[in-house]
């Protein structure tokens, strides 16, 4: 058949003109060459049986419309891998995308040879090697991406003959050298990125100069030198990203020539000088983020003419003076971050009128003022942070107002009067309630009990009294607590949460007595008579203040107790190696087991030994990778390991570690919870149960192929219900997710559903962090249209996320499939079903659907819900705990 048909093509040839031969032999060739492509990447719809004649209509291939040439090839996000040399052999090629795949080894040099190539995509693969200088040829290129890579060496210089570039992108590899001038001389760039790579040197000071520059982002490299006014000149730049490297030198004037300018991002480098006032010029500026560099002067007030400015963060430099007033302007402020500056007056009252207002961060300046009654007039504060400064007065009853508020920072400034027992209608009060090193006096007020989500409370070194009330045993999440140096008296309230702090929490207080301080009550003291409680704590503090030395030398004692238990045991675990493993072994730096009961069972070496292989790899998410790890005692664990680059979760280790403490806590049946985790070198390890039935995204399209395959809609219904109620629940705690999708959810036994992946989205800030936007919206496919814009996480978003869950669950297609045709998802591709003519039976998996009646209606109906969560208008989408509640009613009818 197939030599039958290679015949009639060849025969057709000899009939034609000799021009028409030439073509058709190289049909004929193209042909060929993609059998034999298809034969080496195991493309099974490749081949001559599903289309006699022609392979232009095989999947990912473009042919020209007047002579049946490949012009376009189109293979990403197919897991392929193998030799893709031959791809060189379609001379007419002008597209090619290979992005989103397994390939590795060194780029063909033959792709040279491509030479009517306009657009080449390797991103996202695994190649090594440097870029091939025979791209050079490729004079006809006008897109080149090969980001996300393992490339070496330098950008060559060869390339610069590719005169017509517009995009060119090398993000995220291991580059090094410095950017090449040509770049600057290239009159068509439009975008250019080499984020996260070793480039040094200067930024070539042309670049941009001859060409519409409009997107440069070139973060996490070591470039030197100043910001050049070139990329500025032909005003139409609207992001610029060049945070964390050692840029020296002004913020250009010229910056303000760009109206077009949204993102500005040029924070951790070395730049001095003032903002230019010009930055009021940007009328469509949206994020400015200049924070960690030496700049001074005044915080200008022309930013209230940016009436789009969502971010601004200026935190750790060296401005003086007040927060202009005219901020008040700014409707669509979400974040002011201006910490560490030398800053002084007011908190400005006209910011506080911002209805979008979510974070206010005035930390460790100078501000002189008190704190306004208004200061929560705005109902989306989430945190307030103004600890460090000289602010004086009483905190507001109005504080109470604050609903939103996840973190309060009040400490070390000159506050004075008692603790509002407001604080404590603050529900949502979580990361931490600082009101430390003030002159607060009075008793703590028994309603801070009711903040039961508060991890950490700190209140030491004022001159607060009385008892600590028993009512704070409300505060069920606590880990840390501070009431050390002050007048409390009486017996510290038995509470696990205080009895597991040091005793640190709670030296310094005339008369506090009880575990974990070492003076315990005496048995009358419990209702209120604390003379003999007096009198022993003099004792011990006579005690402890004169002998020091003896506190000092028992530490001592004790530590070198705590080094000859590790030594010995370290000696007795290398006795059971080799020796060269030893010189192997990670050096854990942390690590816990939430799990009284597994605590034996898990072995933090072990734990880290076994993601060193990549043969125990399960998965490799947006965030993380997954891999199976047996103990020595049996137990098996699913370890995730979080991708080093999120710097961030490193630096913040302490605040991690609580944080998954604390999720450890979360208990819901469709929630994976931590199990514990382990630090080694700069690596963060997560463990989890392991399950050995795989992913969601395993269940619905690898096993619905195979043999095996039973249709079963009321089991995937239960998945769907189960997955919405983890989703709900998260929401009610007030934690987004960051990354939904059908391969975070795991099944047990049961085919229960397990929401994984819970823990990132605490630990990694997005707006904080140097990774770029889209590396925090999630994955391919999932992403909600508006995060391309907002560059915000929300629950809508999530509910998004979640509807393209429910669409793989009632159509068992992937989210992304080049069968939807070009730029259309599995969204787009089930929303334009009724303009296609085509009904919502012929979109349901039809194994499922005519099975039976009943079957189709309740598919029909989750179908309803799931256009719902993925409306293009966040504000359309249900609640995800609406979507509970309307799929369980599927289920009952
Ligand atoms: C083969 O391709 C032609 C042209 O694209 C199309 O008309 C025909 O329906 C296809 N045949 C099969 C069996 O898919
Ligand atoms: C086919 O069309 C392209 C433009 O789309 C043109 O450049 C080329 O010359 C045409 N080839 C033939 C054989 O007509
Ligand atoms: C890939 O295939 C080409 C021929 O098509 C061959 O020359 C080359 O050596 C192969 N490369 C590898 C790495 O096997
Ligand atoms: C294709 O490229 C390779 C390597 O660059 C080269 O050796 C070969 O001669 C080229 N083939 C053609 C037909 O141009
Ligand atoms: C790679 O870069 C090209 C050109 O800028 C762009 O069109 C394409 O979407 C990029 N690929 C990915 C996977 O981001
Ligand atoms: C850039 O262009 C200028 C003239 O347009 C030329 O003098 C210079 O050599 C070019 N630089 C590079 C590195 O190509
Ligand atoms: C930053 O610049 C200042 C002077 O402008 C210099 O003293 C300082 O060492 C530089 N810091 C770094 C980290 O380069
Ligand atoms: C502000 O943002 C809105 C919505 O994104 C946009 O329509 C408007 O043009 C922007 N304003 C300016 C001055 O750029
Ligand atoms: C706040 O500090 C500034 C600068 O030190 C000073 O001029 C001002 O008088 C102070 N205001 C108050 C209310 O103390």
């Amino acid at each position: 058949m197939p030599i039958l048909s290679l015949l009639s093509i060849l025969v057709f040839g000899l009939l034609s003109s000799s021009q028409l031969l030439i073509v058709n032999a190289q049909i004929l060739n193209d042909q060929l060459t993609l059998l034999a492509i298809g034969e080496e990447l195991k493309l099974s719809d490749w081949s001559v049986k599903n289309n006699v004649t022609d392979h232009c209509s095989w999947p990912g291939i473009y042919c020209s419309s007047n002579n049946s040439l490949v012009e376009r090839l189109d293979l990403s996000n197919h897991g392929l891998q193998g030799n893709i040399t031959l791809i060189s052999e379609l001379k007419s090629l002008k597209w090619l995308d290979l992005s989103f795949n397994n390939f590795h080894g060194n780029i063909p040099f033959s792709f040279g040879n491509l030479s009517e190539l306009e657009f080449l995509d390797l991103s996202f693969n695994n190649f090594g090697g440097s870029i091939p200088n025979e791209f050079a040829r490729l004079k006809h290129l006008q897109a080149l991406n090969v980001s996300n890579n393992l490339l070496v060496g330098v950008i060559p210089d060869e390339l610069e003959g590719l005169k017509k570039l517009q995009e060119l992108q090398v993000y995220t590899n291991r580059l090094n050298g410095s950017i090449p001038l040509w770049v600057g001389n290239l009159t068509n760039l439009r975008v250019f990125t080499a984020y996260e790579n070793d480039l040094s040197g200067v930024i070539p000071d042309k670049l941009g100069l001859y060409s519409e520059l409009e997107l440069l982002n070139l973060h996490s490299n070591q470039l030197e030198g100043s910001i050049p006014e070139s990329i500025f000149a032909m005003e139409k730049l609207e992001t610029l990203v060049l945070t964390q490297n050692r840029l020296t030198g002004v913020i250009p004037e010229s910056m303000g020539n760009c109206k077009g300018l949204s993102s500005v991002r040029i924070g951790n480098n070395n730049l001095t000088g003032g903002i230019p006032r010009e930055i009021g010029n940007i009328s469509g500026l949206t994020y400015f983020e200049a924070d960690n560099n030496n700049l001074s002067g005044e915080i200008v007030k022309e930013f209230s003419r940016c009436s789009n400015l969502t971010l601004l963060n200026l935190a750790s430099n060296g401005f003086t003076g007040i927060v202009p007033f005219e901020f008040g302007l700014l409707s669509n402020l979400q974040e002011l971050i201006v910490s560490g500056n030398s800053l002084f007056g007011e908190i400005p009252t006209s910011i506080l009128r911002g209805k979008n207002l979510n974070k206010l961060d005035l930390s460790n300046n100078r501000l002189n003022g008190t704190i306004p009654e208004s200061i929560c007039n705005t109902s989306r504060m989430q945190f307030l942070l103004l600890g460090q400064n000289s602010l004086r007065g009483e905190i507001p009853h109005e504080i109470g107002n604050c609903a939103k508020l996840l973190e309060l920072q009040l400490g070390s400034n000159y506050l004075t009067g008692n603790v509002p027992p407001e604080i404590g209608h603050i529900k949502n009060l979580q990361i931490s309630l600082n009101l430390s090193s003030n002159h607060l006096h009075g008793k703590l007020p028994e309603e801070l009990g009711k903040l039961d989500k508060l991890v950490s409370l700190d209140v030491s070194s004022n001159q607060l009294s009385g008892i600590i009330p028993a009512a704070l045993k409300g505060m069920l999440s606590l880990i840390e607590v501070n009431f050390s140096n002050n007048q409390f008296t009486g017996p510290i309230p038995s509470f696990v949460p205080f009895q597991k702090s040091l005793n640190s929490s709670f030296l310094g207080n005339k008369g506090l007595c009880g575990e974990p301080l070492s003076n315990s009550c005496s048995l009358n003291d419990s209702d209120g008579n604390s003379y003999h409680h007096k009198v022993s704590y003099r004792i011990i503090l006579a005690v402890i203040g004169s002998g020091l030395a003896v506190f000092a030398s028992v530490t001592v004692v004790v530590l070198l107790f705590m080094m000859r238990e590790k030594q010995e045991k370290a000696a007795k675990d290398s006795t059971t190696e080799d020796a060269d493993e030893i010189s192997n072994k990670p050096v854990i730096l942390a690590g816990n087991v939430f799990l009284e009961n597994l605590r034996q069972a898990i072995d933090f070496e072990a734990v880290a030994k076994a993601t060193m292989k990549d043969s125990n790899k399960l998965s490799t998410g947006t965030f993380s990778a997954v891999y199976k790890a047996e103990m020595p005692s049996g137990m098996i664990l699913s370890v995730r390991k979080l991708k080093s680059m999120d710097k961030t979760v490193i630096n913040h280790r302490s605040k991690m570690i609580r944080e998954v403490e604390r999720l450890s806590k979360l208990c819901h049946d469709n929630l994976m919870r931590p199990l514990g985790f382990v630090v080694f070198e700069d690596v963060v390890l997560l463990l989890h149960h392991y399950f050995p039935n795989g992913t969601l995204a395993q269940f619905l399209h690898d096993s619905t192929t195979s043999d095996e395959y039973k249709p079963d809609w009321p089991a995937r219904l239960a998945i769907a219900i189960g997955v919405a109620e983890g989703l709900a629940f998260l929401h009610h705690v007030a934690i987004i997710h960051l990354d939904i999708s059908s391969g975070n959810v795991v099944l047990d036994s049961n085919l229960n559903p397990v929401v994984g992946e819970v823990e990132i989205s605490k630990l990694l800030d997005p707006c904080r962090g140097t990774a770029s936007i889209s590396a925090v919206a999630g994955s391919f496919g999932y992403i909600p249209p508006e995060y391309a814009y907002t560059m915000q996480v929300t629950a809508p978003g999530n509910v998004y996320s979640y509807g393209v869950v429910l669409l793989e669950i009632l159509t068992t297609r992937l989210p992304v499939d080049e069968a939807f045709g070009e730029g259309i998802d599995l969204v787009k591709w089930v929303h334009t079903a009724p303009s296609r003519g085509e009904t919502p039976e012929q979109i349901l998996d039809a194994r499922l659907s005519t099975v039976s009646f009943a079957w189709r209606k309740e598919m029909l109906a989750a179908l309803k819900v799931a256009l719902l969560c993925t409306d293009s208008t966040p504000a359309k989408r249900p609640k995800m705990k609406n979507v509970v509640e309307m799929l369980q009613e599927i289920e009952q009818t």
